[in-house]
């Protein structure tokens, strides 16, 4: 299988949460391909079986607002390349990076839902959502790796 991995990071977390589902997946026989949302265009992704978006949730500062709970500034512009695309019957996973001591924990992923419904993709598996990553990033990197395996055998059920 063909897989891209399209993350939106500011201090590496999200970037090394993909560098592990990645390796989870390589080892597993699979093409892995891993890219900021920043170098992503929209027609890159039908090259691939199985999509992976994973943002970590931050804060839009504009002069006149600031708003919380927002997919990294890189997804953000990705997602409005994406506006008006359809993938129909592509399969897309989700993840996002946050901190539950903020009110809107992880909320990115919930963001990045709605972006595959919004693009008429087919969300395999259940969206994971990582907290604190460096917190504790051995017992986090084990939690990603379990649900990248829970992945692919989601994936082949379909
Ligand atoms: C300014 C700022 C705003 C944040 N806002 C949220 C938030 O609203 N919800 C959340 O769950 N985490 C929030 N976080 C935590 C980050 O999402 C978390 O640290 C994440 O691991 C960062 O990912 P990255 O290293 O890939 O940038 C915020 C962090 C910062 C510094």
């Amino acid at each position: 299988m063909k897989i891209i991995i399209v993350y939106g990071t500011n201090s590496s977390s999200t970037r090394v949460a993909s560098e592990a589902m990645q390796e989870v997946w390589s080892r597993a026989g699979n093409t892995v391909v891993l890219r900021s949302a920043h170098d992503v265009q929209p027609e890159e992704l039908t090259a691939f079986d199985l999509v992976t978006f994973g943002s970590c949730t931050w804060e839009l500062i504009t002069p006149k607002r600031h708003f919380e709970g927002q997919l990294q500034q890189h997804f953000i512009e990705f997602k409005n390349r994406l506006a008006g695309r359809q993938f129909p019957g592509r399969r897309f996973a989700i993840f996002g990076l946050g901190d539950s001591s903020y009110t809107n924990f992880c909320i990115a992923a919930n963001h990045l839902e709605a972006l595959v419904k919004q693009i008429g993709g087919t969300q395999v598996g259940q969206t994971l959502r990582v907290d604190s990553f460096f917190f504790d990033q051995d017992a986090n990197e084990k939690k990603i790796r379990a649900w990248a395996k829970g992945l692919l055998t989601a994936v082949s059920a379909k």
